[in-house]
């Protein structure tokens, strides 16, 4: 049985007081909550988190990571720097940043790998835009992204890592996938895993993300292939977040 996850991405925002309020906020409520929970803050608050979230089973990621491990990058945070602040967890491949900071499929390989080097584990984003599933291309884009990662390492690299499906179009506007429509894209990504190793795959956790609220949650992760959820816009508030737990709970 996978357990589910659900894993908040807050991408930048948030201060030292909203996130302190934030994360007290979450750990007052985790008492029922079965599932695995993690918060990704930006970089600069990760230590804040990893302090307040101390002695709890609340776990806390990176939202980014540049593949070197230290040297002349700047403006950059490393595997080694992540996992030295105390994050288990990093995202990885975000359609923000495939789509601002030119995180292209290579370069997204390549994080992925730094990120297992450097014991952390990775939250691969795949996901197609709406001009791309209208034009009836969403399982290729998907294959293409998760091909990228598959080629240069392996089935076995997913033994340790965690795919998160979101449709660009999905995220941030408001307009979740139907359960269908993720079902149907979750389902694609875990027999793609199955035809090169069905127990890698029945073991890989896949996340719906795009627009997943407390309301919407249950239906969503009662899917077969949906393990859990990665929460932009909903993880900023501690009482949605938490609904989103308890329904993967
Ligand atoms: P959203 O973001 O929940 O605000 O749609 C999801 C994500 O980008 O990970």
């Amino acid at each position: 049985m996978r357990q589910s996850l659900v894993a908040g991405n807050w991408k930048m925002n948030g201060n030292r007081e909203d996130s302190s309020t934030l994360l007290e906020g979450i750990l007052a409520g985790m008492a029922d909550i079965k599932a695995e929970v993690a918060v990704c803050p930006p970089a600069i608050l990760v230590p804040l988190a990893v302090e307040k979230l101390a002695g709890s089973s609340v776990k806390v990621g990176g939202q980014n990571l540049d593949y070197h491990v230290s040297g002349a990058y700047t403006g950059e945070i490393s595997g080694p720097m992540l996992k030295d602040a105390g994050c288990d967890y990093v995202i990885i491949g975000h359609s923000e940043r495939r789509e601002y900071y030119g995180d292209t499929d290579e370069l997204v390989a390549r994080k992925f790998e730094a990120a297992q080097e450097h014991g952390l584990v990775p939250i691969l984003c795949v996901g197609e835009s709406l001009e791309e599933r209208e034009g009836g291309t969403t399982e290729a884009v998907v294959e293409r992204q998760l091909d990228a990662v598959l080629e240069q390492h392996g089935i076995e690299a997913f033994k340790n890592a965690v795919i998160a499906y979101e449709p660009v179009w999905a995220i941030g506007t408001g307009k979740t996938a139907t359960p269908e429509q993720a079902q149907e894209v979750h389902k694609f990504i875990r027999d793609k895993l199955a035809a090169l190793d069905a127990a890698v795959a029945e073991g890989c956790r896949l996340l719906y993300g795009g627009s997943m609220k407390p309301d919407n949650a249950a239906e969503l992760i009662s899917q077969p292939d949906i393990d859990g959820g990665l929460i932009g816009g909903a993880s900023l508030k501690a009482e949605d977040f938490l609904g989103i737990c308890a329904a993967a709970s």
